[in-house]
């Protein structure tokens, strides 16, 4: 089910952003700092949201549009993250990838947002 899989990449997301932030607090190096924040609130804040939002309404989960947020989201948070930590670290490649990771990651919202608007709280 399409909720089960944004609640279970919210966790995952959050253990991964929380272990970098416990690395980072051990290693007294903060520079990732923005990395780490991202996972956290677009992975697992983010995600987690969403999928609480589909497990109350399976009728708009079913639908197309919770797919295209779905790996639109996923495939944002996986190419902006790396991409940003490019940036941070004086990379080239970074900047071109945050820039395609942030348009997937706005599309991936944009989508969520038309849905939730659609959305009718009788339609569950
Ligand atoms: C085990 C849990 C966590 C640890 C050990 C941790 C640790 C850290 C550390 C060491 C920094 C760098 C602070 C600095 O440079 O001033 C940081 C920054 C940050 N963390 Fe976490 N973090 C944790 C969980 C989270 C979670 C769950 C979120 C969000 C949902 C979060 C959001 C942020 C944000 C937004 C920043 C950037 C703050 C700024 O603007 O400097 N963190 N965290
Ligand atoms: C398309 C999606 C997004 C993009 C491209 C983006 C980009 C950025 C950039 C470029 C920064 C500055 C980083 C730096 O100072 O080095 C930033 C900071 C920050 N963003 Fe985002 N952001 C996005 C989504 C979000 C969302 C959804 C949240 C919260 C739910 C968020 C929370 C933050 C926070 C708390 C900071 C300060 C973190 C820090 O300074 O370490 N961002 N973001």
């Amino acid at each position: 089910m399409l909720s089960q899989t944004f609640l279970k990449l919210g966790v995952s997301f959050g253990l991964i952003g929380m272990a970098m932030g416990v690395y980072m607090a051990a290693s007294h190096d903060h520079t990732l700092a923005p990395v780490h924040a991202h996972i956290n609130l677009i992975g697992w804040v983010g995600m987690f949201l969403a999928g609480l939002f589909y497990a109350q309404r399976p009728h708009a989960a079913a639908g197309r549009m919770a797919q295209a947020q779905l790996i639109s989201a996923v495939l944002g948070l996986l190419i902006l993250t790396p991409g940003l930590a490019g940036v941070l670290l004086g990379f080239s490649f970074g900047e071109p990838m945050a820039a395609i990771g942030s348009i997937l990651t706005i599309v991936a919202m944009l989508i969520f947002a038309i849905v939730v608007f659609r959305t009718k709280a009788s339609m569950i």
